[in-house]
C-alpha cells in the first residue's frame, strides 16, 4: 500500500537545490528517473518538474529508509528529507551535480508499473504512443520546458496589454453559428430540440460588440475552435491572443501589435526586436516570396520570366501566358551537385500537390541538363538564365500555370523546402514582418462565389470602395497579418463600423439580406446604434511558441492535443453516448455509411 505524507511538507524543489544549500535539512517529493544499487550504497535520482537531484542511502541510513530505497523502481513517488550534503564524486551535467541528500526519513507515496517509455529529453519513443499515455509524456523535462514558456507568454501577454489599458473580458463559447471559413463545431441544443449552438472560431463578433459597449480596449486569451483539416501548424481547439481597440487606424493597430511581440521576445529570449516592424504588401510578398507568409530568413526569391517569354513557342510556357496566367522561376543558388537527377523528378512530383502540372529545370552542373531548354530559342534561354542570375553550379526552377496562384503556391512552397534541406535558413535572427494590403475576397471554385479573405468585417480600402461590385477581385481590405519565420503568427484589421457599408459587403459575399438577418442580425442591429471606428487582431498562441521556441509540430505545445482526424488518443474522444442523451436532445442517429 501506498504510504501518505502524514505531516511531510516539502521545503524545496530537486532541481534548485546548490552547493549553498550544504549542511541544510530539506523535504523533496517527486519521481524516481533512475535507482542505482551498488550493494551498500543506493543512490535514486529524484525528478520534479525543476530538474533532478541524487539522493544518496549508505550504512548511516536507518534499515528500514535502507529497504525502501532498495525496493524502489522508476516513476516511483516518494518524499524523503535529509540533510544536503557535497557529493564525492561531482556530475557537471546536472545543475544540482555537486551536491546530493543524506536521506534520513523516505516515504513512498505511490509505486507506478513499468512506464511505456523512459521519461527522459527526446526519448526516441513513437508520437502515438507519447499521445496514448500523454501523462507521461508531460513528465519529460522538454514537453515541462514549453508549457512553462507557454504560461510565461500568457504572463506577458495579460501585463502588456494590462499595462496598455486594455480589459481582459470572457466572451461566450456557446453562440450562434456564423460560420468565419473553417466549418464550425455544433453542440445541439436540449431546451430547444432541433437547434444547435456554435463553438466559436474567434471571438471576433463579440469583441466587436464590446467596442460598440465602449470598452474601447479589450483583449482575451481565447479558446476556439474550427472544424478543418488538421496540418502540423493547425489544430482543431486552439488559443489566441486577441485585442481590439476602439478610435484607431492601422497604424494604432499595429503599433499596439508590435509593441507585445517586443516585450515576447524580450522577456523570453532576451532578443531586441527592433521596431516599427518592416512592411510588406500582399502583392510584394507574393512576387517575390509566392506566399503572403514569406520567410525572409534566406534568399532565393521568385523571378517573373512572362516577360523573358511573351513570344516563346513552347507550347506549355505559351499557352500558360496566353492563359492569363505566367512563368516564374526561382534560382536554388549552388546545389547542382547536392540535387541528382533523380532528386528533380522527385521535386517534380513533389509539386503537383500544389496544383503545378510540372517543374521545369536546368542544372548547371558540369555538364548542363535541362528539362526546358531545347523547347526554346537560345536567346529566350539566356535571357531566363539572365533574370534568374544563374552562375555555375546552380539549379533554375520554373512553373508555368494559367493560374498565377498555382505557380505562386508551388515556387513558394519549392523555395521553403530547399531552405530547410540544405540548411539555407539563418536561425540567428528572427524574420518577423508585417504584411498588409490583402485582397478583400478570394474566388472560391467549390463555392463559386467570393469569400472574404479575412473575415466579413473587414474594411475595405476607402479607395475601392467603388469596386466592390464591379471588379471584387481586385479590391484592397485594410487586414494585415504578423508573419514570423514563414508562419503566419497573426492576422487582423480595421472593421466596418457603419450598417450600410456592412450589408453592402455581405451581399457582395453572396448573403441575401434575409439571409444576413438571420446570421448577423445582432451585429448588424449593433451597428446602428453609434459603433466607433476599431480593428483589431489575434495571434494564435500556439504558433506564437512554436516560433519561440524553435518547434515545428503544434501537438508539442499543447498539453492535450488532437491527433490528425481531430481525435484525442489518450481519452479516445469523440466517443458515442448512451439512446437516452441523443434522446433528450431530439437527435436520431443515421445508419452508417455504407463503406464499399
Ligand atoms: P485568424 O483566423 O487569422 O483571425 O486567426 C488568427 C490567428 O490564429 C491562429 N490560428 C490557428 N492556430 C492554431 N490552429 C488553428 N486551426 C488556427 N487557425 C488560426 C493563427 C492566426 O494568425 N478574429 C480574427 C482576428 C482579428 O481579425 O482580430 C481571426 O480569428 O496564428
Amino acid at each position: 500500500m501506498a504510504e501518505f505524507l502524514n505531516g511531510m511538507k516539502r521545503t524545496h524543489y530537486c532541481g534548485e537545490l546548490r552547493a549553498a544549500d550544504i549542511g541544510k535539512t530539506v523535504t523533496l517529493c517527486g519521481w524516481v528517473q533512475r535507482q542505482r544499487d551498488l550493494g551498500q550504497l543506493i543512490f535514486i535520482d529524484l525528478r520534479d518538474r525543476t530538474g533532478l537531484v541524487q539522493l544518496a542511502f549508505d550504512d548511516a541510513t536507518g534499515r528500514d529508509v535502507f529497504d525502501k530505497a532498495f525496493s524502489a523502481r522508476a516513476e516511483y513517488v516518494l518524499a524523503a528529507a535529509g540533510t544536503v550534503r557535497e557529493r564525492s564524486s561531482k556530475n557537471p551535467d546536472l545543475p544540482t551535480g555537486d551536491i546530493e541528500l543524506e536521506v534520513r526519513e523516505l516515504r513512498v507515496l505511490a509505486k507506478s508499473e513499468t512506464p511505456p517509455f523512459a521519461i527522459e529529453e527526446q526519448s526516441p519513443v513513437q508520437k502515438e504512443t507519447r499521445l496514448r499515455y500523454r501523462y507521461l509524456d508531460l513528465r519529460r523535462p522538454d514537453m515541462q520546458r514549453t508549457l512553462v514558456a507557454r504560461h510565461r507568454l500568457v504572463k506577458v501577454a495579460h501585463d502588456y496589454f494590462d499595462e496598455n489599458g486594455f480589459l481582459e473580458i470572457e466572451t461566450p463559447d456557446l453562440i450562434k453559428s456564423t460560420p468565419e471559413g473553417a466549418r464550425d463545431y455544433l453542440v445541439p441544443s436540449r431546451v430547444f430540440p432541433g437547434k444547435f449552438f456554435a463553438l466559436p472560431q474567434s471571438p471576433q463578433l463579440y469583441k466587436q460588440l464590446l467596442m460598440i459597449s465602449g470598452f474601447d480596449r479589450y483583449m482575451q486569451i481565447a479558446r476556439c475552435f474550427r472544424d478543418e483539416d488538421l496540418r502540423a501548424d493547425r489544430q482543431p481547439e486552439f488559443t489566441q491572443i486577441d485585442f481590439e481597440m476602439s478610435f484607431v487606424e492601422q497604424d494604432d493597430v499595429m503599433a499596439i501589435g508590435e509593441g507585445f511581440i517586443r516585450d515576447a521576445y524580450k522577456k523570453m529570449l532576451d532578443i531586441d526586436i527592433p521596431l516599427p516592424l518592416p512592411r510588406m504588401t500582399w502583392r510584394e510578398a507574393m512576387d517575390r516570396f509566392g506566399s503572403d507568409k514569406p520567410d525572409l530568413r534566406f534568399g532565393m526569391e521568385l523571378a517573373d520570366l512572362t516577360g523573358d517569354l511573351r513570344s516563346t513557342g513552347f507550347r506549355v510556357f505559351k499557352g500558360a501566358i496566353e492563359g492569363g496566367g505566367s512563368v516564374r522561376g526561382i534560382n536554388a543558388k549552388g546545389l547542382a551537385e547536392k540535387l541528382s537527377r533523380k532528386e528533380l523528378d522527385k521535386l517534380g512530383e513533389w509539386v503537383k500537390t500544389y496544383g503545378a502540372k510540372g517543374l521545369a529545370w536546368t542544372r548547371l552542373a558540369g555538364t548542363e541538363t535541362s528539362s526546358y531548354e531545347k523547347f526554346l530559342s537560345p536567346e529566350e534561354s539566356a535571357a531566363v538564365r539572365r533574370t534568374l542570375g544563374a552562375e555555375p553550379g546552380d539549379v533554375l526552377f520554373l512553373v508555368a500555370s494559367g493560374e498565377n496562384s498555382t505557380v505562386y503556391a508551388s515556387l513558394g512552397a519549392l523555395r521553403c523546402q530547399l531552405a530547410r534541406r540544405f540548411g539555407l535558413i539563418d536561425k540567428s535572427k528572427p524574420g518577423i514582418l508585417w504584411v498588409t494590403d490583402f485582397p478583400m475576397f478570394e474566388y472560391s471554385r467549390e463555392e463559386g462565389r467570393w469569400m472574404a479573405m479575412h473575415h466579413p468585417f473587414t474594411m475595405p480600402n476607402p479607395e475601392d470602395i467603388g469596386k466592390i461590385k464591379t471588379d471584387p477581385g481586385s479590391v484592397r481590405s485594410i487586414a494585415y497579418d504578423m508573419v514570423i519565420n514563414g508562419y503566419e503568427a497573426g492576422g487582423g484589421s480595421i472593421r466596418i463600423h457603419d450598417t450600410e457599408l456592412q450589408q453592402q459587403m455581405l451581399e457582395a459575399l453572396g448573403f441575401s439580406p434575409e439571409q444576413a438577418r438571420e446570421r448577423f442580425g445582432f451585429l448588424l442591429n449593433a451597428l446602428k446604434y453609434g459603433a466607433p471606428p476599431h480593428g483589431g487582431m489575434a495571434w494564435g498562441l500556439e504558433r506564437l511558441v512554436m516560433v519561440l521556441m524553435d518547434i515545428e509540430d503544434m501537438r508539442d505545445v499543447i498539453a492535450f492535443p488532437k491527433v490528425a482526424s481531430s481525435a484525442d488518443l489518450m481519452s479516445e474522444a469523440p466517443g458515442n453516448v448512451d439512446g437516452d442523451q441523443l434522446t433528450e436532445l431530439g437527435i436520431g442517429l443515421l445508419p452508417e455509411p455504407n463503406q464499399n
